[in-house]
């Protein structure tokens, strides 16, 4: 495969400034995320300490093999959305190996607000289990939680993308044999007991963790039984009477460590449990581990899984890529360079590269797997479009995963457009990147504006996972554009009415609406929202979307099958 080679000059000012002002955005990103991880603050989080309980991110750190972080999921969710702080929307949610397995953990953090669910918290929560579910991916939850977040009940309970759809996905998890388990930490309480009871296996800390549909104080105002919360729903009461809960932890680490124990205890690796064919460099990983693992030890020691692999990485340095875009989104650059600063070896096999210029398509590695990556150089045309549309084809049919790098104003306008059909090519791309059931991953590098975005797979065509670079921009056109539009619309309607509108009233009228653009285009406003899967570092990309596809590839690759291309 041959070799990209750069042209860039990192001497150059344009570089320089654009490495300034990456570096700029990288530094305020990696601030936010410490702040985020400090989680409900110091104070809540000695209370929970005083009370026996590790903070969340300490539990998941115990929960996975040593050594390990996880893939983070919706670190950004709720950021400044509502009027107090939720950090992490009051749950942790990633991607963990637990003795090299890939599984989705997802941790209540009890010092935000009790660990309660916001609507945000619910979306989020919705959002990890459907990654597991594509990525037969086994859940452990960490429960510890004050249920529903009570003046936000009307958005967080009723509807179907509501509570209780974390059970209905947990049951249909379970019955694709996806491994459900429950580590009940703290209060489980009403609808929340339902996790642990929908589990397939539960585990529940001793004076510690509590099951029940209604708390003690409900139970004295319905029925006048006075009982405390541990003899209404503590471990012993599980364990020994009711058998809602399956194995008695004496403190939290036990707990975790029969966790670890209950993922090693699933048969996983049963040729009918997962997916042999298209999993190689995982399948290499997990049997290494599996092998290499001392038994475990009561103590919480996990040997991490064994590394040995001969992928290349790319031959030119990541931290390049801040130089590379430009800080003015509106100048283009060449893709071919981050893509060589992706993928392994820089290695590229670049398809119909004569042809649709302004959408690089092509097949590369990724961490040892192969990928089809469908990239942006400039606005979309129908070539591209078309070109796209049979690159996404081919991949479909060959069950290649796609990558695709977004920096997109969206499909080229115009009456010479609209005549060679602009809107059928478009078309044509949307309909491939629905159908193609390959796992997808989508990387917001620069804009992502109105139809660009869902020709590129934005959120909405259901990317396996989809990340912001942190000087992305995301939104139906430019604020710019947008202001004129409304502007150009009130303009006429001014002249229809024969009113006057100075040059200083068109600028007032547009002042919000830039403002807005701008507020709402950001990947904060985006990532808080979970219109995307969180915010990164540029130079981590290749990293975290090659763990991504090591995961999304312990489920098999279905038959793609897609609609009429319009002709
Ligand atoms: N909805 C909204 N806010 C809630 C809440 C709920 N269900 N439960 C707790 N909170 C808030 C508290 O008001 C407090 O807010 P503050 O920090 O602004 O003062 C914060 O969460 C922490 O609560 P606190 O009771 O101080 O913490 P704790 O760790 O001692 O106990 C709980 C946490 C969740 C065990 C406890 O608050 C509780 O039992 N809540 C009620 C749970 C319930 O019955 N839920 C019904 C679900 S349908």
């Amino acid at each position: 495969m041959a070799v990209i080679q750069t042209k860039i000059k990192p001497t150059s000012p344009l570089f320089l400034k654009n490495q300034q002002s990456m570096e700029t955005l990288v530094s305020e990103l990696q601030s936010n995320i410490s702040k985020i991880k400090q989680g409900g603050g110091e104070t809540a989080i000695a209370r929970q300490k005083s009370k026996g309980k590790l903070p969340v991110r300490q539990r998941i750190e115990s929960l996975i093999d040593d050594g390990n972080d996880i893939l983070e999921i919706g670190q950004f969710a709720a950021w400044e959305v509502y009027e107090e702080e939720v950090p992490c929307a009051g749950v942790v949610a990633g991607i963990g190996k637990i003795h090299g397995i890939d599984c989705m953990i997802i941790a209540n953090d009890p010092s935000v607000k009790g660990g309660t669910y916001y609507p945000l918290t619910v979306k989020k929560h919705l959002r990890a289990q459907s990654i597991a579910k594509k990525c037969h991916l086994p859940c452990l939850y960490l429960v510890d939680s004050g249920g529903a977040n009570l003046p936000h009940q009307a958005e967080v309970f009723p509807d179907k993308e509501h509570f209780g759809r974390i059970f209905y996905n947990q049951a249909r998890m379970s019955a694709q044999g996806i491994p459900q388990i429950a580590i009940v930490l703290g209060l489980c309480t009403a609808g929340g007991a339902y996790i642990p009871a929908m589990a397939d296996v539960s585990i529940i800390v001793k004076q510690q963790g509590t099951i029940f549909l209604a708390g003690p104080p409900l139970v004295k105002a319905a029925t006048g039984e006075v009982v405390t919360g541990e003899e209404l729903g503590g471990a012993d009461v599980h364990c020994k009477k009711s058998g809602v809960a399956d194995y008695y932890a004496e403190d939290e680490k036990h707990a975790l460590e029969l966790a670890r124990q209950a993922i090693k205890s699933a048969n996983i690796n049963h040729p009918s449990n997962r997916n042999e064919i298209n999993n190689q460099s995982t399948d290499s990983t997990v049997q290494s581990s599996i092998a290499h693992s001392p038994p475990d030890q009561s103590s919480i020691a996990h040997s991490p899984p064994d590394q040995s692999s001969t992928v290349q990485s790319p031959i030119y340095n990541p931290e390049e890529m801040y130089g590379i875009v430009n800080s003015d989104l509106r100048l283009s650059f060449d893709i071919r360079e981050l893509i060589a600063r992706i993928v392994d070896g820089s290695e590229f096999d670049e398809f119909k590269a004569l042809y649709g210029k302004t959408l690089v398509c092509g097949f590369a590695h990724l961490h040892g797997n192969p990928i089809g990556i469908v990239a942006n150089n400039g606005i979309l045309f129908s070539e591209s479009s078309q070109k796209g549309a049979h690159f996404i084809e081919l991949c479909a049919m060959r069950k290649i995963p796609l990558l695709f790098l977004q920096n997109v104003t969206g499909f080229m306008v115009g009456k010479k457009y609209e005549e060679e059909g602009i809107a059928k090519h478009g078309a044509k791309l949307v309909m491939a990147v629905a159908c193609a059931d390959v796992p997808k991953f989508t990387v917001v590098v620069g804009g992502s504006y109105g139809a660009g975005n869902y020709g590129m797979c934005g959120r909405a065509y259901d990317p396996t996972m989809m990340w912001m670079w942190p000087n992305a921009r995301i939104s139906v056109m430019g604020g710019p554009q947008a202001a004129g539009v409304m502007a150009q619309v009130q303009r006429d309607i001014k002249a229809r009415k024969n009113e006057e509108w100075t040059e200083q009233q068109e600028a007032d009228f547009k002042q919000p609406i830039l403002d807005q653009y701008d507020t709402q285009g950001s990947p904060y406003y985006a990532s808080a929202r979970l219109w995307d899967d969180g915010i990164i570092d540029p130079k981590e990309t290749r990293d975290i979307v090659g763990k991504a596809l090591n995961s999304a590839l312990r489920a098999p690759i279905s038959d793609s099958k897609f609609g009429i291309f319009r002709m």
